[in-house]
């Protein structure tokens, strides 16, 4: 192997450049040429490549977002377009691909390998932590965190005011962000796209809060499960006496400084990914379970789905009390 590629795709993350600089780092360590690929799978099919070396990737481990840029490209589900995006890597002698993205770019490079049999790898990234195989994507240490600090600064005008607050975090189809952050935030209820839910079953719950002789509540909603807006207006409309109130945090959690947790986790990723492609892995993730770095084949990535953790809600339920 003497030549790789890194791309960031999809939904950006807070550490995408700290993985982009720790592929680097480690390629050039190695022996190895590294392209950057702008834009994602959209710059691989345009031939965006630009040169790499230790400098590029100076001063950016503190830097949220991603030097590389990254889109959303649905056209990489076209053959004729994968096929173009694999001439363009052959022409300039690439030998493998590092994806630093979500989900999505994890079945993008999954689908890649099954055309082309090409060499990748996936580096998880994304706020919603909700990728198979991993217990932590980069950059979702950093969204909680955001999204804590702006709730903790909600609490204290819900407190004096003595008013619900609905807040609604990202997470268009899990509810693992709103989960983290109901607990660390110790919010009454959370609400979140994998279960079902009553308005009816809300307001019962803040009137049960009422008579523990709870002054606030906070109700933390993930955006695929509600919009915070109609459930403060509908526990406006149902609640004598309740004055609720909503705040939509959205992009400020995909952005900012990253923790030290989302840098090591990005920097032993990047790491990682690069030693393993070199000793001849060829479609997989990098994760990390229980602590312990480990390659988990991309089949298996984007054919199973994580699960809830139910011990995390019947914790957040024990804490309202
Ligand atoms: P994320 O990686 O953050 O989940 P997306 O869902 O947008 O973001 O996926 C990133 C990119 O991966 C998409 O814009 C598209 O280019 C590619 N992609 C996603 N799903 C597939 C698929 N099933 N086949 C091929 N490419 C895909
Ligand atoms: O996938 C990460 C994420 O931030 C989701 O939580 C959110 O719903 C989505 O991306 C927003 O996508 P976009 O940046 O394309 O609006």
């Amino acid at each position: 192997m003497k030549k790789i590629a890194v791309l960031t795709s999809g939904g950006d993350a807070p550490g995408m450049n700290c993985a982009i600089r720790s592929v680097v780092r480690t390629a050039l360590c190695l022996g190895l040429q590294v392209y950057g690929v702008m834009r994602g799978f959209r710059g691989l099919y345009e031939d965006d490549f630009v040169d790499l070396n230790s400098r590029s990737v100076s001063g950016i481990i503190n830097k949220g977002g991603t030097i590389l840029r990254t889109i959303r490209f649905p056209e990489f589900k076209n053959l004729a377009v994968q096929e173009k995006c694999f001439e363009n890597l052959k022409e300039k002698k690439v030998d493998a691909l590092v994806i630093i993205g979500g989900d999505g770019s994890s079945r993008g490079a999954y689908s890649f390998y099954k055309n082309f049999r090409f060499p990748v790898c996936v580096i998880p990234a994304s706020i919603d932590n909700d990728i198979y195989g991993t217990d932590f994507t980069i950059g979702f240490d950093t969204a909680v965190n955001t999204a804590l600090e702006a709730i903790d600064r909600i609490r204290d005008t819900a407190t004096s005011h003595e008013r619900i607050f609905v807040i609604e975090v990202m997470g268009r189809e899990h509810g693992f962000l709103a989960i983290e952050v109901a607990i660390a935030a110790g919010a009454e209820i959370v609400l979140i796209p994998e279960r079902t839910f009553t308005i009816e079953q809300v307001i019962k719950k803040l009137e049960k809060d009422r008579q523990l002789g709870k002054v606030s509540s906070l109700v933390i909603v993930a955006e695929g499960a509600g919009k915070a807006h109609e459930i403060a207006a509908q526990i406006n409309e149902r609640m004598p006496g309740a004055e609720a109130r909503y705040s939509v945090l959205g992009y400020i959690q995909r952005g900012g400084v990253p923790t030290y947790q989302t840098r090591c986790l990005a920097t032993m990723f990047g790491n990682h990914a690069v030693k393993c492609l070199i000793d001849g892995l060829d479609c997989f993730m990098v994760g990390v379970q229980r602590e312990k770095l480990c390659p988990v084949r991309l089949e298996e990535v984007v054919s199973c789905s994580k699960e809830i953790p139910e011990e995390k809600l019947k914790i957040i339920e024990e804490m309202a009390t």
